[in-house]
């Protein structure tokens, strides 16, 4: 059976020490960078991790003998995703979509335990909203169609 993803689940006891060790490679993964873009790192990774009561990591893990191609598996992982949003929403809970070092650095790699040929599809704190998000633009959506003219 195909199946090109799958969960690293981090419940709340131990999101503490995961941020400690992801803020501490990142502090020497980017030792030459200025304290600025450390402080914001490290202060968006405790924004993130501390405080839900679970965090989803998706993965996609495509087979790479498979006849299915690379990239439909990937799809399939990213499609993953977006059900996983919804079942948090219909469940009452709330979630967000999130990537970034977290998700694509080599050195977070090895302290999740991602291996080589996967990639982090992204990262999902899950709990009770504290608050609705600000809205943001949004595209019109004659903008994104094409009638294929035949
Ligand atoms: C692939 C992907 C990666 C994202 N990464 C981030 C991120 O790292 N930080 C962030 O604040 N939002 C990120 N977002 C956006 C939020 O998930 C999203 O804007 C938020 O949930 C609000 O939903 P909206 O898209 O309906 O406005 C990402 C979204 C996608 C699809």
């Amino acid at each position: 059976m195909l199946v090109p993803w799958r969960f690293i689940i981090v419940d709340a006891e131990r999101a503490t020490s995961l941020c400690d060790r992801l803020c501490d490679a990142f502090v020497e993964a980017e030792a030459s960078s200025d304290a600025g873009a450390i402080s914001k790192m490290t202060a968006r990774l405790r924004t993130w991790l501390i405080g839900p009561p679970s965090i989803v990591f998706l993965v996609s893990c495509p087979n790479t003998g498979a006849s299915i191609p690379e990239c439909e598996q990937v799809f399939a992982a990213g499609a993953v995703a977006t059900t996983l949003l919804h079942a948090v929403a219909a469940r009452g809970f709330g979630t967000i979509w999130l990537t970034g070092w977290p998700a694509y650095a080599p050195q977070a790699h090895e302290i999740l335990g991602v291996k080589p040929g996967e990639t982090v599809v992204g990262l999902f704190p899950i709990g009770k909203p504290m608050k609705r998000p600000a809205e943001r633009p949004r595209p019109r959506v004659e903008d994104l169609l094409t009638e294929w003219p035949g």
